[in-house]
């Protein structure tokens, strides 16, 4: 795929799919609910069908209607061994998710995944359940694994890791467990699940001590069935955020667009930068906040992030990191240990590429300096992706100010979004 410099700004209304970290727990939820659940909007995107086959593997009965699902729900203790081992392609929430629920079944599950996800660290999920008599064998830490079926015990769990892939397994886990299990979370983590349990009916608590949230769920009560509308996603529209803010004469509006408190550090970070970015029609639904975004082209500044907003916007840096190479002074973001971690070693390919654009930028303790200049000189127009969707779509951003760059791996943007190309190209984007 190559992305060139485009002229006339990116403009109008780009249709944003449905939220990747709702639509997978609007799939597993449902399915060990005690009904019939109409699910709306779910993202039909690569990393979430991975979640639906699974589970239609372990037999839930889930009927597809473009973007709707109709799941029939038969309770907690209602899934099958699946006749195969469970392939999860890319998806970590995937397999951090169904790694907790899987623990607490009746029967044994193979986990595989593709070479990417197969080198991502599984030790942050299983060894807590290990301390919940999970028996789980990884493969030197990762997938494959097998899950054996056990009689699970709660537990006290500190989450020393900021994830709420492992909070959310270990919530699954606990769910189908006799008594009490509680997580304590010190770092803020983005709560779609604790929202989803509670909408569903379990026997779920939070609350604030010190500074600390603290998750108390009772366990084997069955949920009741509940519907879904899937809000749209954030983080697919951070990239449409940054192409209108740094290029002239853009405006785009980003309709019912998810805006939890937990996961929109990037709206924060840009209004810090100088962005003009409205948002109206805030609005509740199944719980979770929703709105409508304006954004309009911005004289974006530099600035510095602590590593709290790490917390509120991970798998935002890549987008970020290309909005502050063209701001008119220095940005720091400290703190970005865990993007190490995601579908790539976020970190080194974000420096490897924007100093490959001409952006001279380093990291020194996890922590990335950019320093803008009005000269991009671009050293090697190739961008290594390493097949990560937020790299890949970064870069085409990058590409509407610099000129072409061809970026390597480019379908790895249908684990997140499929219809990223037309739409972006839709607006005045230029992807061929
Ligand atoms: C996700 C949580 C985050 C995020 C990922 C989706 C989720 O991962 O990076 O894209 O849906 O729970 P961690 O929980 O590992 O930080």
């Amino acid at each position: 795929m190559i992305s060139d410099v485009i002229t006339k700004g990116i403009n109008g209304v780009p249709k944003i799919p449905g939220d990747k970290s709702i639509s997978h727990r609007s799939i597993i939820i449902p399915s060990i609910s005690k009904g019939i659940c109409e699910i709306n909007n779910i993202l039909k995107s690569e990393d979430v069908l991975h979640t639906l086959n699974a589970l239609k593997a372990m037999n839930v009965n889930i009927e597809e209607s473009g973007k709707k699902l109709i799941i029939q729900g038969k309770g907690l203790n209602s899934l099958k061994e699946a006749k195969k081992k469970i392939y999860l392609g890319n998806s970590g929430t995937s397999a951090r998710l169904l790694t907790g629920l899987l623990s607490s079944q009746k029967f044994k599950s193979v986990l595989t995944g593709d070479e990417s996800l197969s080198s991502r660290p599984m030790k942050r999920i299983t060894d807590p359940l290990g301390e919940m008599n999970a028996k789980i064998n990884t493969t030197d830490g990762s997938l494959p694994l097998t899950i054996e079926s056990s009689d699970l015990k709660p537990i006290n769990f500190d989450l020393k890791i900021p994830s709420a892939q492992i909070k959310s397994g270990l919530l699954l886990a606990a769910l189908n467990t006799k008594g009490e299990t509680k997580i304590t979370e010190s770092k803020i983590t983005r709560d779609h699940t604790e929202i989803m349990l509670d909408s569903f009916g379990a026997n779920i608590e939070t609350q604030k001590v010190d500074n600390k949230k603290i998750i108390k769920i009772v366990g084997q009560k069955e949920l009741l069935p509940n519907n879904i509308d899937v809000p749209n996603d954030l983080s697919s529209s951070a990239f449409f955020m940054v192409s209108a803010l740094i290029n002239k004469n853009s405006k785009i509006i980003l309709k019912n667009i998810n805006n939890n408190p937990t996961r929109n550090g990037i709206i924060l970070a840009l209004q810090k930068m100088g962005a003009k970015i409205k948002l109206a029609n805030q609005r509740k639904n199944n719980n979770e906040i929703i709105c409508d975004i304006e954004v309009v082209s911005s004289d974006l500044h530099g600035c510095e992030l602590g590593p709290e907003f790490a917390d509120l916007m991970i798998d935002e840096y890549p987008i970020l990191a290309v909005a502050a190479s063209f701001a008119n002074s220095p940005s720091l973001f400290r703190g970005l240990k865990e993007l190490r971690v995601k579908e790539s070693d976020r970190l080194k390919l974000i420096l490897l590429n924007l100093k490959n654009c001409g952006i001279d930028c380093k990291s020194e303790n996890d922590d990335l300096f950019i320093y803008p200049s009005k000269n991009y000189e671009i050293k090697n127009n190739y961008i290594q992706t390493d097949f990560d969707h937020r790299i890949a779509m970064s870069f085409c951003v990058m590409g509407t100010k610099i000129g072409p760059l061809n970026i390597e791996d480019s379908e790895s943007i249908n684990t997140s979004f499929p219809t990223f190309k037309n739409e972006f190209n839709k607006l005045g984007g230029s992807i061929f």
